[in-house]
């Protein structure tokens, strides 16, 4: 038996990366995803790429800071299905430089995808959830929540601020079946890490301070929202899964 057959999984932000890898995982596990991206040729490209191995998958155009586009989404799924399982919260993105100098319009641009977009989906996802009666919200933090590093101040405020949301939504949500948990990855090489991982000192130093001596995997991630979508931790909620070969675990 696959682990998510029969389920309605929804992911933001993959069209790529993480999300991606989390949308492939999934449907391979037997779940109806609704891959979701701003990027929406992208989204329809892994949506194409998995119908043609014969795995359920439905693209969408949603950017998370656009209520609209959410509410479309939402009501997509509910008129084809009724109901949503497994919510994925993946969507994020950063935009480098030193805080003090962090213009509004970057902060802005930071949070409302971060932050905001997680809020708005969690909330407007809300009736979905419930209508599952055993469903799996996954808010993808990142060990940048517990750890400072140049330049990211802005993006671990927003990561930090979904830690909290994840485990006060788990209160909230639980009397409607709902669990709720983060997921924390360490570093990645996708897009988002690509320009920083490039500079040879700073990967050296990142891959010495890891446990398992190399970065995570796409995969390696989606492996562990797997987990947490599945009735596998159907007594985990209002937790944090750190994902991050062993980074955080040394002083
Ligand atoms: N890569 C890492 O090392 C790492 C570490 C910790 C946490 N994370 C988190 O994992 C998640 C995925 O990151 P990734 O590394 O796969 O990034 P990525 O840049 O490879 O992919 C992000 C995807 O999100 C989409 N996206 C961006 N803005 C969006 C919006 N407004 N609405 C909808 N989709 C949007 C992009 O188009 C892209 O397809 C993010 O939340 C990120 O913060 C990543």
């Amino acid at each position: 038996m696959k682990r998510l057959e029969g389920k309605i999984a929804l992911v933001t932000g993959a069209g790529a990366g993480i999300g991606l890898a989390m949308a492939r995982v999934f449907a391979t596990e037997g779940a109806h995803v609704y891959v979701t991206d701003v990027n929406g040729e992208a989204a329809a490209e892994t949506v194409a790429a998995l119908n043609a191995e014969g795995l359920a998958a439905t693209a969408g155009t949603m950017d998370v800071s656009r209520g609209q586009d959410v509410t479309a989404i939402m009501r997509t799924v509910a008129a084809a299905h009724g109901k949503l399982d497994v919510l994925v919260n993946n969507a994020g993105l950063n935009v480098r430089g030193d805080f003090r100098h962090m213009s509004d319009a970057d902060w802005n641009t930071i949070r409302e995808v971060n932050l905001d977009g997680v809020v708005r989906v969690a909330r407007d996802a809300f009736d979905l959830l419930r209508a599952s009666g055993n469903a799996s919200l996954i808010n993808v933090a990142s060990i940048m929540a517990h750890r400072g590093l140049r330049q990211l101040a802005g993006y671990s405020a927003t990561k930090g601020a979904v830690l909290a949301l994840s485990r006060a939504l788990a209160v909230e949500y639980a009397p409607f079946a709902i669990r709720v948990n983060a997921l924390a990855p360490g570093f990645v090489e996708t897009a988002l890490t690509e320009r920083v991982l490039r500079n040879p000192h700073f990967h050296k130093a990142l891959v010495d301070r890891t446990l398992m001596k190399r970065f995570g995997t796409a995969e390696d991630i989606a492996l562990a929202a797997l987990f947490l979508a599945s009735d596998d931790s159907r007594y985990v909620t209002g937790t944090e899964l750190v994902v991050d070969g062993g980074m955080t675990a040394g002083v």
